[in-house]
C-alpha cells in the first residue's frame, strides 16, 4: 500500500515537473513600439493604439518602485505600486493591494509574452521586489487584525508607500485583496518556471520558489498565506471593490474563486495534497453561490451585490467576469480542466454588458450620439434608448457619486477602466467565437446579439436557439462587429486623453476632460489589457 501510494505521488510530482516545464508561450511582440507604421495611417486607430502602447507602459512603470519616475527618491519602498502620484485632492499616494496586484498582473503578462527581453529583465526585478514586499504587509499589524489572528491582517485594503499601515477611518476589511495578489503572483511563477526549465526542483530554485508557495504551516510563503486567507474568508462580508458597500460581492467572488482553483494546481505540483484538497472544496461551494446567487432572474442580469438597494448594473460585473477567469493567453491550465464561471463570452456576461450600456448612455451627457436618422424626430422621450450597440463612455454604477474627488449630487463620470474593460469583453468574445467556430444563440443572449447587428442587413436573420457557424454570414458579422464596436470603446477613450497621452480615473460627464486622479495605474493597465486583447485576435483569425 505505501508503495502504490508512493508511486501515485511520484506520477503526479511528474506530470507537474513536465506541465511546469512547458516551453515557453507565443511570443506576441511584447509591448514594444512598432516602427513600421506607414505615414497615411498616422491618423487611424491602429497607430494611435501602438504609441498609446508605449506610453501607457511607460506611464505605468514610472508609478512603480523600482525605477519609476514618479517613486525614485521619496520614500516609497521597493516592490511598490502606487495607485497613482497624486497626493491631494485626491489623495492616491499610497498603495492599495487591488491596484497593485492588477498592475502588477499586467507586468507578469508582458514579461510571459516575451522573458528574455530587456524590458523582461527589468521587470523581473520589478517583480521580485513586489512579492518581497507582499510577504512584509503580509507580516505587518494594522487596523483589519495581524498575520498572527487567522491572517486577518491581509484583509487591509491599502498601505503607505513606505509600507506602514494606513491608521485613518477607511471601508476594511476588502477581500478581493489576497485573491489578485495570489492569483498575479502564481502567474509570474508559473511564467518565471516555465522560462528558467532547469530551476524547479535544483536548490536555488527551492530558494526561488519557497517565498512564493511552501507546504509549510502556518503558511509562511506569500501565495499560500493569501490561499488560506481566501478559504478562510470568502464566505464573510467585506467591502466592495469600489469601497463603499459591505456585502457579498461578485467581483470579490469571482476572483477568490479563480484563485482558490488555481491554487489547488499549485498546491499539488509544491507536494502539498492536503491544502489542494481544502481549496477545491472551498472553491466548490464558492462555486455554487457564485452561479447561484448573482443571476437576477426579475432584472435580467447579473448584480454586483447581494442583498443591496443598488441595481446591480456594475463595471465590477465585467472586471469580475475579465480577472475571474483566465486570460487564453496565460499559463493557467484551468480553461482546460474546469467549466469556466461566467467567462467575458457568457449570455448572462453579455446581457449585463449590454443592459449596463444602455443605462450609461442615457445617463452621460457625452454619450449623446447624434441622430441616427437625417428625418428623425426624436421627439418620442422613448427613443432615448440607442438601438445599435456603440462605443460608450462608461463609469462604475448608475448612482455613483464620486466625482474622483468628492461626492457630489450631481453623480458621478465615465472612468477610462470601465470603458477599457469593455472593449476587452468584446474582442475577447471575438476571438473566443472566432476560435470555437461556433456560436448558440438562445432567447437570453437573444437581444445582445440583435443590438450587435442592428445596423446589419442580418440582423433579421438571427433567431433563437439556433447555433452559427463558419459556413454563415451571421457568425462572420457578429465575429467582426464585436471587434469593432470593442474598438469603438478604445475611441471613447481615446478622445479623452490629454495631448501626451495620459489617462486619469475619471472623465467629465459633460465636458469629458480628465478627472480625479491623474496618472492612474489601473487605467493603464486596463489599456494594455485591451491591446493584448487585440493582438491575440489579430494572431487567431
Ligand atoms: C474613496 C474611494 O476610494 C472611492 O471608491 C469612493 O467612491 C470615494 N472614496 C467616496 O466614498
Ligand atoms: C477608488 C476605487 O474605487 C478603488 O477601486 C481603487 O482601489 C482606489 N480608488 C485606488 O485607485
Amino acid at each position: 500500500m505505501p508503495l502504490l501510494l508512493l508511486i501515485i505521488c511520484l506520477a503526479y510530482f511528474i506530470l507537474y515537473a513536465l506541465a511546469f516545464s512547458a516551453p515557453p508561450l507565443l511570443h506576441l511582440g511584447g509591448a514594444g513600439y512598432n516602427q513600421e507604421q506607414q505615414k497615411p495611417l498616422q491618423d487611424s486607430l491602429e497607430a494611435w493604439i501602438v504609441a498609446e502602447e508605449e506610453v501607457a507602459l511607460d506611464r505605468l512603470l514610472a508609478n512603480v518602485q523600482p525605477g519609476g519616475r514618479n517613486t525614485e527618491g521619496k520614500g516609497v519602498v521597493n516592490g511598490t505600486v502606487i495607485a497613482s502620484p497624486s497626493k491631494e485632492d485626491p489623495d492616491y499616494w499610497y498603495q492599495w493591494v487591488r491596484d497593485a496586484a492588477l498592475t502588477t498582473s499586467t507586468l507578469v503578462d508582458i514579461y510571459t509574452a516575451s522573458p528574455s527581453s530587456a524590458l523582461s529583465t527589468r521587470l523581473s526585478a520589478i517583480l521580485d521586489a513586489y512579492a518581497h514586499l507582499q510577504h512584509t504587509l503580509q507580516h505587518t499589524s494594522n487596523r483589519s487584525g495581524s498575520f498572527s489572528t487567522n491572517l486577518s491582517g491581509l484583509g487591509e485594503p491599502k498601505f503607505h508607500v513606505d509600507g506602514s499601515p494606513f491608521t485613518g477611518p477607511w471601508g476594511r476589511p476588502q477581500h478581493d485583496g489576497p485573491a489578485l495578489r495570489a492569483i498575479t503572483l502564481m502567474a509570474y511563477l508559473r511564467a518565471y518556471n516555465t522560462s528558467h526549465p532547469s530551476l524547479w526542483g535544483s536548490r536555488e530554485g527551492n530558494e526561488w520558489f519557497k517565498l512564493l508557495y511552501e507546504a509549510d504551516m502556518p503558511a509562511n510563503s506569500v501565495v499560500k498565506a493569501d490561499l488560506e486567507y481566501v478559504a478562510q474568508y470568502w464566505n464573510q462580508s467585506g467591502f466592495d471593490l469600489w469601497e463603499e458597500v459591505q456585502g457579498l460581492h461578485f467581483f470579490t467572488a469571482m476572483v477568490q474563486l479563480r484563485a482558490l482553483r488555481e491554487g489547488a494546481d499549485i498546491a499539488v505540483a509544491f507536494g502539498d495534497p492536503g491544502a489542494a484538497e481544502w481549496y477545491t472544496k472551498q472553491a466548490a461551494y464558492l462555486e455554487r453561490l457564485v452561479r447561484e446567487s448573482f443571476w437576477d432572474e426579475g432584472k435580467g442580469h447579473l448584480v454586483a451585490t447581494l442583498d443591496s438597494p443598488r441595481s446591480g448594473l456594475d463595471c465590477a460585473i465585467l472586471l469580475g467576469a475579465l480577472h475571474g477567469n483566465p486570460s487564453p493567453l496565460s499559463s493557467s491550465s484551468l480553461e482546460a480542466t474546469h467549466t469556466p464561471v461566467f467567462p467575458p463570452y457568457s449570455d448572462e456576461v453579455l446581457v449585463t454588458l449590454l443592459a449596463f450600456i444602455q443605462d450609461q448612455r442615457a445617463r452621460f451627457p457625452i454619450n449623446a450620439t447624434p441622430p441616427s436618422s437625417p428625418n428623425g424626430d426624436d421627439d418620442d422621450a422613448d427613443t432615448i434608448e440607442t438601438p445599435v450597440l456603440s462605443g460608450t463612455a462608461l463609469g462604475r454604477y448608475p448612482s455613483d457619486t464620486y466625482n474622483g474627488h468628492t461626492s457630489t449630487p450631481s453623480g458621478g463620470n465615465p472612468w477610462f477602466l470601465c470603458t477599457l474593460t469593455a472593449s476587452t469583453l468584446l474582442h475577447r468574445t471575438s476571438t473566443h467565437l472566432a476560435s470555437t467556430h461556433s456560436l448558440t444563440i438562445t432567447s437570453l443572449s437573444l437581444p445582445f446579439y440583435r443590438f450587435l447587428l442592428a445596423s446589419s442587413s442580418l440582423q433579421s436573420h438571427i433567431a433563437p436557439n439556433t447555433t452559427y457557424g463558419d459556413g454563415d454570414a451571421v457568425f462572420h458579422s457578429i465575429v467582426d462587429r464585436l471587434r469593432s464596436v470593442g474598438d469603438e470603446f478604445v475611441r471613447v477613450a481615446r478622445a479623452h486623453v490629454d495631448s501626451e497621452g495620459a489617462m486619469s480615473e475619471q472623465f467629465d460627464r459633460r465636458t469629458g476632460f480628465m478627472q480625479g486622479a491623474r496618472d492612474l495605474s489601473w487605467s493603464y493597465g486596463a489599456f494594455l489589457g485591451v491591446v493584448r486583447e487585440r493582438k491575440r485576435g489579430a494572431v487567431d483569425l
